[in-house]
């Protein structure tokens, strides 16, 4: 899977500018973090990716094949390769549906998929929801819990299951730890890194924590005010040619 955004601009009005001529590239099983600050167009990238919102001038493609597109069939396509987590899984998850039934939600809307976990046959729909918890390192008997009976960082897993459940080819987390405890971040963190390695899923990982993105990301895109300042490898944060806004940001996280 390739991501390519070219000339991005999303304007919301005269004045908000929030995507102002973005270009990147994801290479398949790639890990990509995107950090700035508060209002910087971190999320309104998120939406625009994943065809919530609409763009107008720019181009993204997934595999060649255009983000967003008129037809209804082929967005159903797309949607069935992307997948999102949230901020905050809290006002993601049906309060009133034990969590099973919320993590076999993506799976019902798209019956023709059969993730490759899913290859022992005759599981019940419960069943394949246990599978899932499994997955991300929750217990089994979970399932019939409602959200209300679970930590912060339980319901991230829950929200990550459901994701993973349709197997994405991209990932889009938006701040998925910045509701959570530093301890439970790392955990989360940790999670996601080893489910990439297993999957080797593309994930685009939104943080305004630079140390959250350095933790899981090989590549990193500083966006500040809608513009693209910077760009580059881990290996290369370091580097004298770095943006001073990156620098900022990496002085102000302590982990010079
Ligand atoms: N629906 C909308 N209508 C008008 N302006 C919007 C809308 N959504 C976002 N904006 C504006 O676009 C800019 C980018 O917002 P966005 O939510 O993408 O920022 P962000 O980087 O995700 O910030 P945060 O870290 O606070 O989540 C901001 O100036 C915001 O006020
Ligand atoms: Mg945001």
């Amino acid at each position: 899977m390739s991501l390519v955004v070219d000339g991005l601009s999303k304007h919301y009005s005269k004045s908000v500018h929030a995507l102002d001529n973005i270009s990147f590239r994801v290479n398949a099983g790639e890990c990509i973090g995107i950090v700035g600050e508060s209002g910087s167009g971190k999320s309104t990238l998120a939406r625009v990716l994943l065809g919530l919102e609409s763009y107008k001038d720019g181009r993204i493609t997934i595999n060649g094949k255009p983000i967003a597109p008129k037809k209804r069939a082929l967005l159903r396509e797309y949607r069935k390769s992307v997948q999102m987590i949230f901020q905050d899984a809290t006002s993601t998850l049906n309060p009133k549906l034990p969590i099973w039934k919320s993590i076999l939600e993506p799976l019902d809307n798209f019956k023709e998929i059969t993730p490759s976990f899913l290859q022992a046959e005759g599981l019940s729909r419960k069943e394949v929801a246990e599978e899932l918890l499994e997955i991300v390192g929750l217990e089994k008997k979970m399932v019939d819990r409602y959200p209300g009976e679970l930590s912060g960082g339980q319901k991230q897993r829950v929200s990550i299951a459901r994701a993973l459940s349709i197997e994405p080819t991209l990932l889009v987390c938006d701040e998925p730890t910045a509701s959570l405890d530093v301890t439970v971040q790392v955990q989360i963190l940790r999670l996601l890194k080893a489910l990439q390695k297993k999957t080797n899923m593309t994930i685009l990982f939104i943080s305004h924590d630079i140390r959250a993105v350095t933790f899981l990301c090989e590549k990193v895109i500083v966006l500040k005010n809608g513009s693209i300042v910077d760009q580059f490898g881990l290996e290369g944060i370091y580097h004298e040619e770095r943006h001073p806004y990156t620098k900022s940001l990496i002085k102000a996280a302590s982990i010079e």
